[in-house]
């Protein structure tokens, strides 16, 4: 039967193992031979013990852990084209012609060129040998699929990406723990959440803890936001509230694009004496085991990939699982790959008015 081959990239996100569990099982049953591939393109470039043949065991025991059991990597050498061209020879050689990556934004531009480029990395790899050149006629065509795993939920067309629900329950419940110990000494909190350029952990956080101030890379403060901002912590205060809560993203700027800190932030609120601390949660958001929300819907699109995949035909575009209103959906990776890169272009030419429409309109509201 064909092959499928299974890896995961770029920064980690809880829900990697349940995502590969489910594809890895989906295609077995569907009778396809699965390759699971160590430490992302990485492996996939140095191939070896890096590439092996999976069973149903393989995955067994991994749905509730958080991390990749598989490794993960940010490959500089996959962004080269010499380093995908070592990947497609590793395909070649093992008559793999389907590959389900699992990761971010750069793991998604990462299949969409290799994708695009297959026809020529195979016809450069066949003039170097007959071995390849027999080889390569079982994987003229390389079909891929994406699964969004990234905490930051930054993929344009997905209401959802893996990891995110278990990123925010650690965001909530570490916010319950200052809400306690800031209440008690009256103190003013600045919570710094992950997010890269996007605010959406941000947003999610403030509207579970019921903050006082937010700051997301979406929708920079007016000048004079210190001001307004302090107004809004006193009359928080004068209303009965015996603390404070200030969510910054770690992306966020100001109408400028100069980034606002949490110390920037201190020192404005220090103006009107109110005890502040500052806490930085890094990479304890990316941590530790996935939320139920995390490991079911990492399930649910695993088994989607693999069917995705029996779906194609030679004509086919490659697609991005996706979930839109609880249903697991299909979108285009090359269309999605292009919303990310208009609103980035946006993001940079500071249009935050078509950046809030391009996100959802919750930024603004
Ligand atoms: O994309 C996930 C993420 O955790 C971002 O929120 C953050 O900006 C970045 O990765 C951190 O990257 P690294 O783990 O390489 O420090």
């Amino acid at each position: 039967g064909q092959s499928i081959a299974i890896l995961t990239s770029g920064g980690d996100a809880q829900g990697m193992n349940a995502t590969v569990r489910a594809c890895l099982r989906m295609a077995i049953f569907l009778e396809y031979k699965v390759f699971l591939i160590k430490e992302g393109f990485q492996g996939l470039i140095t191939g070896g013990d890096y590439i092996f043949l999976a069973d149903w065991k393989s995955v067994s025991g991994i749905l509730h852990l958080g991390g990749t059991s598989l490794g993960s990597s940010r490959s500089p050498e996959f962004m080269e084209r010499s380093g995908r061209l070592k990947a497609a020879y590793n395909l070649v050689m093992l008559g793999i012609s389907n590959l389900i990556a699992i990761g971010g934004d750069g793991t998604m531009t990462g299949i969409n060129t290799l994708k695009q480029e297959w026809h020529l990395l195979i016809s450069e790899l066949v003039e170097t040998s007959q071995i390849i050149q027999q080889k390569a006629i079982n994987v003229s065509l390389l079909n891929v699929v994406g699964l969004v795993a990234s905490i930051d939920n930054d993929f344009a067309s997905t209401d959802m990406t893996i990891g995110t629900d278990s990123a925010l329950s650690r965001i909530v419940s570490a916010l319950d723990n200052i809400q306690t110990t800031a209440t008690s000494h009256q103190r003013c909190f600045i919570l710094e959440v992950m997010g890269r350029h996007c605010g959406f952990l941000g947003v999610a956080a403030a509207l579970a803890s019921e903050a006082d101030w937010l700051f997301i890379p979406e929708y920079p403060p007016e000048k004079g936001w210190e001001e307004k901002m302090c107004e809004r912590l006193i009359k928080m205060r004068d209303s009965g509230q015996r603390m404070n809560l200030i969510i910054v993203s770690e992306g966020a700027t100001d109408k400028n694009g100069r980034p606002i800190t949490p110390n920037q932030i201190k020192d404005a609120i220090e103006n009107v004496k109110l005890d502040t601390r500052i806490t930085i949660l890094g990479h304890i958001q990316r941590g530790g085991h996935p939320s139920a929300y995390d490991r079911i819907l990492a399930s649910r699109m695993g088994a989607e990939a693999v069917l995705c995949l029996v779906d194609y035909n030679k004509d086919s575009l490659p697609q991005v699982i996706a979930v839109e209103g609880n249903s697991i959906t299909r979108i285009s990776l090359i269309d999605s790959i292009a919303k990310l890169r208009s609103l980035k272009t946006m993001m940079e030419e500071r249009d935050y008015d078509r950046v809030a429409v391009a996100r959802g309109q919750y930024f603004v509201s």
